[in-house]
């Protein structure tokens, strides 16, 4: 449509009915300053441009990037390298081409502040969160001159908003920025935007955020939001309808958490809750930067590097990792294995280490094909069980193949030990699973409520080893990292399951085994985490599981093997939305009773276990060579969960 066709009131006549006609003909007179395009700027200013104001004073000096595409109003291919300023310009002039435009093409700074501000009826701001100085001058210009001045800033998928009012508490008086060090003057701004910190519960990498290096994650989610709130407080202030919140009150609304907080803090940042939480943040950032190098992750240079780097995402018992890899050629690496029989009762014979590395050949023969390459894995000693040495040799496919369809599920795949849906599994997703395993593998299923009570009953039994023997205290003192969401080489406590009460009783019990002892015996203390940990999952989930070999395992290749098919059916359930937890102690016990393999010196525990092993066998129809067994479920995927040692750590050079 050419733009003498263009008719004011035909284009914004679907905002009358929230606006009547006399007000949106007010908001076509008002002027706007926008101080930034970037992140929020460009939606502010097409926001308001549709809102039906006529007038702008805008500022920018800077070229749009690709790094800018996940949030940024204009940016695309066609505009990377040019000025953001012409191109919302252009963006805005398509909406309204009878826009009156002020440019500032060099930004905002000191000298032509009073320009930038004349005639203003209403300052948004939009200016780069690390922009601290230029805006606090331009706070302070708009309170001397008596405008209105507004910040909407995106906080992970949300907005904080607030006001500063003529004749009201001004920026300056809430941030208390004066005379501060530039990090602190960022800490303080962020923390008074934000006060209700609602973002900072479902930061995932929190490697991304970098004070120094002026760098953050942020989201196109929020930047709509932004302009959302901020436009609704402009149209509020533009048309006197009152209700605005001014500093010290502000909003947070996260769309992610589903909250909206009204804040208050009367002295800004000099409030005592402010000053509690900066001193919180400090910490947080000070223990953050001594973190240690070796935890610090590279990218993977080479085709074997970036294979072993989603190779070292399988799963093993209690998250032990137990292997190191040479890398010999660049067809050609070593995987040394080494189990924890020596200190994990669950491991005595090796074979869950040698599960675990079964997982790991799994995502190593999915990577490699990713790369166009099959890998084959040979056993130095084939007879030896004890530290099994494999070969990894890399041939160039000759055909080319699709993507392997479980890549991207290497890594996101994680334990969910939380109660899930008891929604039965979908008939499609039973029989995807049973695909999976693979020829030489067979499943059985433990579903509907009589079964799933049976099976809990096992796992209570197993518990009741597991709970109260000292081999495994040893174990769980060593495996558990206390008060972390995430860990690299062990489990966090917030993965285990149990609320925070029940973590901090185990926590003091485990210092030490007379502790345990004694609360087991006067205080019930195997009753709570009985409770949390095996009776309330064991009955909440859709169905419980178990991989069963056809023929019996004998050989080390045989447990590798049988660690592959648990790692095709346990990505297969990720893609699936359905979450997983392992459940080996019943098996482990049984198999130690079937053996007649001595784990414990408590007589009675060891009874126990042949107990178990008849109920286990009752449940699986019979005597069977049980691979894995756990229970399965839809549901929201764990918060808390283990990570993995850099690659770094990982790597070896044997002589
Ligand atoms: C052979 C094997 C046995 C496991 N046994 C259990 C188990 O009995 N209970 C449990 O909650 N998790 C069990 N796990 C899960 C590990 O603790 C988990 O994979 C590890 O901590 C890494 O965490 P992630 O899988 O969330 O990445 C087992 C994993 C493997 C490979």
């Amino acid at each position: 449509m050419l733009a003498e066709h263009f008719d004011y009131d035909v284009a914004f006549s679907r905002n009358l009915g929230w606006v009547n006609e006399a007000e949106q003909h007010l908001l076509r007179t008002k002027r706007i300053a926008i101080a930034g395009l970037g992140g929020v700027g460009g939606s502010h200013l097409l926001t308001l441009t549709r809102l039906g104001i006529g007038n702008f004073n805008i500022a920018d000096l800077d070229i749009f990037e690709q790094e800018n595409f996940n949030r940024q109003a204009g940016a695309s291919l066609p505009h990377v390298g040019r000025e953001k300023i012409d191109v919302l310009q252009e963006l805005a002039l398509g909406i309204n081409p009878e826009l009156n435009f002020h440019k500032f093409s060099s930004g905002v700074d000191a000298n032509n502040l009073d320009a930038f501000l004349d005639g203003v009826d209403l300052y948004v701001d939009a200016l780069d969160f690390f922009a601290v100085e230029i805006r606090r001058a331009v706070f302070a210009a708009c309170a001397e001159k008596g405008i209105p001045a507004i910040t909407a800033a995106p906080l992970g998928m949300g907005v904080a908003f607030l006001a500063f009012l003529p004749g009201q508490m001004s920026f300056e008086e809430y941030f208390r920025l004066a005379g501060r060090a530039e990090d602190e003057q960022l800490l303080r701004f962020l923390l008074g935007l934000s006060p209700a910190m609602l973002q900072a519960k479902y930061l995932v990498d929190d490697t991304r955020l970098d004070l120094n290096a002026h760098k953050g994650p942020s989201t196109p989610m929020a930047c709509e939001l932004c302009a959302g709130m901020a436009g609704t407080h402009a149209l509020k202030l533009l048309l006197n309808r009152g209700d605005v919140p001014a500093a010290p009150r502000g909003l947070h609304f996260d769309a992610y958490r589903n909250k909206m907080v009204k804040t208050w803090r009367p002295m800004g940042n000099d409030n005592p809750i402010q000053r509690l939480g900066l001193k919180i943040v400090r910490q947080r950032l000070s223990a953050k930067m001594s973190e240690t190098p070796e935890n610090i992750q590279s990218t993977p240079a080479t085709v074997i590097e970036r294979i072993l780097d989603y190779a070292r995402w399988a799963p093993s018992g209690d998250n032990t990792q137990p292997w190191q890899f040479e890398i010999v050629s660049d067809k050609h690496f070593v995987i040394y294995t080494r189990d924890t029989r020596n200190w994990c009762v669950y491991d005595l014979a090796g074979r869950a280490s040698q599960t675990s590395a079964g997982t790991l050949l799994e995502n190593i023969s999915i990577a490699a094909l990713s790369e166009g390459l099959e890998a084959s894995f040979t056993l130095r000693d084939p007879a030896v069980d004890a530290e099994p040495v494999i070969d990894v040799l890399l041939t160039a496919l000759s055909q080319h193949t699709e993507k392997p369809p479980l890549l991207p599920y290497i890594q996101v795949r994680s334990v969910q030990r939380l109660p899930l849906s008891t929604q039965p599994l979908m008939e499609a997703h039973k029989q995807a699973l049973e695909k999976a395993v693979g020829s030489g593998y067979r499943l059985i299923w433990i579903e509907g409520r009589q079964k799933k009570w049976q099976i809990t009953r096992l796992l209570l039994r197993a518990a009741s080893i597991r709970l109260t023997i000292p081999e495994v205290y040893e174990v769980h003192k060593k495996i558990i990292h206390w008060g972390v969401q995430f860990s690299s080489d062990r489990i966090p406590d917030q993965a285990l399951g149990a609320d925070s009460v029940t973590v901090k009783m185990m926590k003091w019990a485990l210092k030490s085994w007379s502790r345990v002892k004694m609360l087991n015996r006067y205080f019930a203390g195997t009753v709570m985490p009985r409770i949390q940990l095996d009776l309330i999952p064991g009955l909440r989930c859709g169905a419980h599981f178990i991989i069963v070999a056809d023929t019996p395992r004998v050989k080390t290749a045989d447990y590798l093997d049988g660690g592959r098919a648990v790692q095709r059916f346990w990505l297969t359930a990720t893609k699936l939305h359905l979450q997983l937890q392992p459940e080996m102690t019943p098996l482990i016990f049984s198999t130690y009773s079937r053996e007649g393999r001595r784990f414990t010196d408590n007589a009675d525990k060891q009874a126990a276990a042949d107990t178990l092993r008849l109920e286990l066998d009752a449940l699986s129809g019979g005597e069977v060579d049980a691979v894995f067994m756990g229970r399965l479920g839809y549901g929201a995927a764990a918060s808390s969960r283990s990570l993995r040692k850099p690659l770094q750590q990982l790597k070896t050079v044997k002589k």
